[in-house]
């Protein structure tokens, strides 16, 4: 513990004790010393005092005495090393790793490290067979496999002689073996067992490289899908990332940390040339693992599933950003199409189509105000009662900011968003579609969008075949196509939607629409768009168009305001209003 002197004093020199206690108590200055109400007892007046220049505390009425550690401790019932990691971090003063400070920090890497080589070796060798075959059904390579040190712990039926039993004949002592988090050690008197059996394994590697942890997934359907090592004295899932040692070093001006959901995302990003992706280890991203992240990237890019669930989570994590914005830390967020996650849909569709999911991607202040208009549902039909709560939600999000330059540009621009929320015409709701609206379609408003090309292919699709508008007109009807005569096309392509489909361009040149098809039906772009043709295959053909269609339409709504209509509120608020709104709120927290 003595090498940590140095880093305490360093704390110490640039952390006042008022500084930190004054975060939880109303302090009153007189020179040097300072007093409030003591935050350890009850107590009407105050006899709680410290002193910047000694660096302590004391109360005069319990008792309580001690320096900003202790504080901490006290306060929060923490450890001293969890006081000091706190401190560490807001006086800037980085700590050494576990491994150099604590005595018996060493053993664990060397057991973790040879459960590493343990599990790489069987994957090598005939128990693993099942696990090689596993992942190369998968579409991972014997590089990529060794790259990331995947590994295999056998079943107990493959009569393997158990990790536990490995790590007591490497003489490993029997308590750190128990410790490590890789062993389960029953209640009872039964022997201990190891927690990852029947597993592919992933190790989680510390800032250094180091093995800190694993991550075991069944070969095929059982059930827990994924397992983590238990945390242990140097494990704390909520700290670490999985891959970011190595993912910081492909980071460039360019190319930010990208970040995903699981172990196999991860890597299939890296195999196909995305070395930047970290996974949090099963849970929502933590406050600890945005610091961690902003180390490396300003701005990291989140990658979620575009389902429900996925467009839910990305909203808590902007949520949980919010109070740590700065100029200089702040996130974006993709969406893939329903039901894929990165590693299905670069295998499904490629790198380039990955590329440009990434590419484009929305700010956090996008993804937020999204966030809020899907909870609240704010319509120009909604009552003024409910546009008045609309916008008393939305300051209470942007008074989560903390920074406040950050608050003060937050504001400004959802001032805007709400005024032009209010001044937007209501969009005329379509013919003929069917009335059912799939969940993850944005609800409201249709979507523009000026690439003109991928309009055409989407629309030539269609009338190549007509059968596919079955699955897609919904999704077809949120297109807004920027040419008149396109947008006309698309009504009455709506309205044939339950006749047959057999006639679907003769009735079109019927109604007049022959010159605008021969401009749609263009041969040049059959080459390069060959599902688009007639007689090509039409599953092939629905799984491109909605594919273009989510790239280009759903992707961009997401980034866009959702738009709705005309009345004509004034939504504004600033600066002015959220000190009110402060003040408010103190006011309540002390008078309770
Ligand atoms: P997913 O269920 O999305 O799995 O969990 P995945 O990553 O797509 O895995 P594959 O492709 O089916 O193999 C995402 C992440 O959530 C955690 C894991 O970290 C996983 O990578 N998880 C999932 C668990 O911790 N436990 C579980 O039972 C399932
Ligand atoms: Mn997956």
């Amino acid at each position: 513990m003595s090498d940590l002197a140095p880093y305490i004093e360093q704390i110490r020199s640039r952390l006042k004790v008022s500084e930190i206690i004054g975060k939880d108590v109303r302090l009153t200055r007189k020179g040097n010393e300072f007093s409030g109400l003591c935050p350890f007892h009850q107590e009407k007046t105050p006899s709680f005092t410290l002193n910047d220049v000694k660096g302590f505390y004391h109360c005069f009425g319990c008792g309580e005495h001690g320096d900003i550690f202790k504080y901490v401790m006290q306060r929060s019932g923490v450890e001293f090393m969890d006081a000091l990691q706190h401190l560490a971090q807001l006086a800037g003063v980085i700590l050494p790793e576990k491994k150099a400070i604590s005595s018996d920090g060493k053993v664990y890497y060397d057991i973790l490290k040879a459960a590493c080589e343990w599990f790489e070796e069987n994957l090598k060798r005939s128990p693993g067979e099942g696990a090689r075959e596993y992942l190369e059904r998968r579409g991972f390579t014997q590089k990529t496999v060794e790259e990331f040190r995947l590994g295999f712990a056998p079943d107990k039926h493959q009569n393997q002689s158990s990790l536990y039993k490995v790590l007591l004949e490497k003489g490993f002592e029997r308590e750190k073996i128990l410790s490590s988090g890789l062993i389960i050690q029953p209640e009872d008197d039964r022997e201990p067992y190891d927690r990852f059996r029947g597993r592919v394994t992933f190790p989680i590697q510390d800032l250094k490289g180091n093995v800190i942890a694993f991550g075991g997934r069944v070969l095929g359907n059982g059930q827990p899908k994924y397992l983590n090592s238990s945390d242990t004295s140097i494990f704390h899932k909520g700290r670490i990332l999985y891959n970011f040692a190595q993912a910081q070093r492909h980071v460039t001006p360019d190319q930010s940390l990208i970040v995903v959901e699981g172990y196999f995302d991860v890597i299939a990003l890296h195999q196909g040339g995305f070395k930047t992706a970290v996974a949090p280890l099963g849970t929502a991203v933590t406050e600890e693992q945005l610091e961690l992240l902003w180390r490396r990237s300003q701005q990291p890019l989140f990658c979620f599933d575009g389902d429900l669930a996925g467009l839910r989570a990305s909203f808590r994590s902007a949520k949980k950003a919010l109070p740590l914005l700065t100029s200089e830390k702040t996130l974006r967020f993709c969406y893939l199409p329903k039901g894929e996650d990165p590693d299905s849909y670069i295998k499904a569709h490629g790198k380039e189509a990955l590329a440009a999911i990434l590419n484009s991607s929305s700010s956090l202040s996008e993804s937020l105000w999204n966030s809020l208009m899907m909870d609240h549902q704010p319509s120009p039909e909604s009552t003024p009662e409910a546009k008045a709560a609309f916008k008393k939600n939305v300051l209470a999000s942007v008074s989560e900011i903390s920074n406040a330059d950050v608050r003060h540009f937050y504001f400004e621009d959802f001032n805007e968003r709400l005024r032009k929320l209010w001044y937007k015409n209501k969009t005329a709701s379509f013919v003929g579609a069917p009335s059912k609206k799939p969940t993850t379609m944005p609800t409201q408003g249709r979507v523009l969008k000026k690439n003109i090309h991928s309009q055409k292919i989407l629309l030539a699709t269609l009338l190549n075949h007509p059968t596919l508008l079955d699955d897609v007109a919904e999704q077809l009807a949120l297109v807004e196509f920027d040419k008149e005569s396109w947008e006309q096309l698309k009504q009455h392509i709506l309205q044939s939607v339950d006749s047959s489909h057999s006639s679907l361009k003769e009735e079109l040149h019927l109604k007049g629409f022959g010159s605008i098809l021969e401009e749609i039906l263009d041969k040049k772009i059959y080459s390069q768009y060959p599902f688009a043709q007639e007689g090509a295959d039409t599953k092939v053909a629905l799984e491109r168009w909605q594919e273009i269609w989510h790239r280009e339409v759903w992707q961009e709504s997401i980034k866009k305001d959702i738009k709705n209509s005309s009345d004509s509120m004034k939504a504004s608020f600033d600066e002015q209003e959220w000190q009110k709104m402060k003040a408010l709120k103190s006011s309540l927290t002390h008078s309770s």
